[in-house]
């Protein structure tokens, strides 16, 4: 059932200097309905990358194929892939195995997507050719050094355009060195990107994060039959180990559902009078989950029921119904569990009543946009009272009046 009434495009009027269409909004008394979420982005780029480097075929089903995952398979099929589309979300993979991907005959175009350039970047650092990497112009603006510089310890070398950006080359080495790698940020790409480089290196290479950042590399690695060590000490840092030389077995899986595109779906139902909305088939995952524990704190009633697996990952029937949301203060460890929510957090911070304020959120400003500049700025165009600060905001929610 699709949602009783959804939001309606009013005009079609362009604004020149963008192209862009504007939208009119209605509040709607009952956003309603049950929908499946679509499949998960993270998880569908790594499925490409592992059926690619897997011995065997993989087929897919459920995989999300918006433009960043797509350009993700074409850059496997220029390194020599069998990457077939069978079906809406199918997909079948004939995999190279490891050491098997050829030297790319053009420039492999990421488009807009940062997921598929760092973690192709790992992937490649460890093989003897040469490779082109372009993308659009957010992409070229974004920072690669945090990636590069591990890669480069490891053996790969770079020549990047100014400031470490793309359009690069890289040439990579066979065997990478392995390291034991802290990254500075919490970054899932980053960590991501040594890991594969990982799998193409001499000895076991580590990556330590203060703040654990999504894991679907490490267990989709090991659903393709790879051995992944994950400790965790004291002081909650997490160790992710990867021995080189290990071969990745073909596998056949569904993509487990988006809990970002999710979100926004429940949100519709939190913020709605009578709203009542259930998405199917959500993964839960403990380093995804940041924004249901927001919304929970903010007074949000949700329910949830397990469901099954998919790729190594829980799936589980989430539902939310119309409620009353109070501010709250983010706590800043749940930051890196919802860095692609917090637009849509915002929305609920606008109709909560009282202040919202998110800290410890600077990685949202290197994003494809600053997301706290267009967060404050959508905001207030909308009425809503909101200021930026350096690595967050704080939002004056309107108690249910926007
Ligand atoms: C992603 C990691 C996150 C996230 C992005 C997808 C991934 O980026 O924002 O949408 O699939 O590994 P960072 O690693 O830059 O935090």
């Amino acid at each position: 059932m699709a949602l009783s009434k959804p939001f309606r495009q009013t005009s079609q009027a362009f604004v020149p200097e963008t192209d862009l269409p504007t939208l009119t909004s209605r509040p709607i008394e009952r956003a309603q309905g049950v929908v499946r979420a679509p499949g998960d982005k993270s998880c569908s780029h790594r499925a490409l990358i592992l059926g690619g480097l897997a011995n065997g075929t993989s087929r897919f089903t459920g995989l999300l194929e918006g433009d960043d995952v797509r350009r993700t398979g074409e850059a496997m099929a220029t390194l020599g892939v069998g990457v077939v589309c069978e079906g809406p979300g199918i997909w079948t993979i004939d995999g190279v195995g490891q050491g098997g991907l050829s030297s790319p005959k053009s420039a492999l175009d990421f488009g807009n997507s940062g997921t598929g350039s760092r973690l192709m970047m790992g992937v490649l650092a460890g093989y003897d050719f040469a490779a082109q990497m372009t993308g659009d112009d957010s992409l070229s603006s974004r920072p690669m050094r945090r990636v590069i510089t591990p890669l480069t310890e490891m053996g790969a070398t770079f020549e990047t355009s100014d400031g470490g950006r793309l359009p690069l080359t890289m040439h990579g080495k066979a065997p990478l060195a392995a390291i034991d790698f802290a990254p500075p940020q919490a970054s899932a790409q980053v960590k991501s990107a040594i890991l594969l480089a990982g799998l193409r290196a001499d000895g076991e290479t580590r990556v330590r994060e203060a703040k654990p950042t999504r894991d679907h590399t490490e267990r989709m690695l090991r659903r393709f039959g790879v051995e992944v060590e994950v400790s965790r000490n004291d002081a909650g840092v997490r160790t992710v180990g990867i021995s080189g030389g290990q071969s990745l077995a073909a596998v056949e899986t569904s993509i487990p559902g988006d809990p970002s595109s999710a979100a926004f779906l429940l949100a519709a139902g939190l913020i709605s009078p009578k709203g009542n909305v259930l998405v199917e088939s959500v993964m839960s995952n403990e380093t995804r989950d940041g924004f249901l524990r927001v919304a929970a704190l903010m007074g949000a009633e949700l329910g949830a029921e397990e469901t099954g697996d998919a790729a190594g990952e829980r799936l589980i029937d989430v539902q939310a119904l119309s409620s009353e949301l109070r501010g709250v203060e983010v706590p800043s460890g749940f930051v890196p569990a919802m860095i692609d929510e917090f637009p849509i957090l915002a929305v609920l911070a606008a109709v909560a009543t009282g202040t919202t304020i998110v800290t410890g959120a600077a990685e949202l400003r290197v994003k494809e946009s600053d997301r706290i500049a267009a967060i404050v700025a959508m905001l207030r165009v909308n009425g809503v009272r909101a200021e930026e600060t350096e690595d967050g905001f704080v939002i004056e929610g309107c108690g249910g009046r926007v």
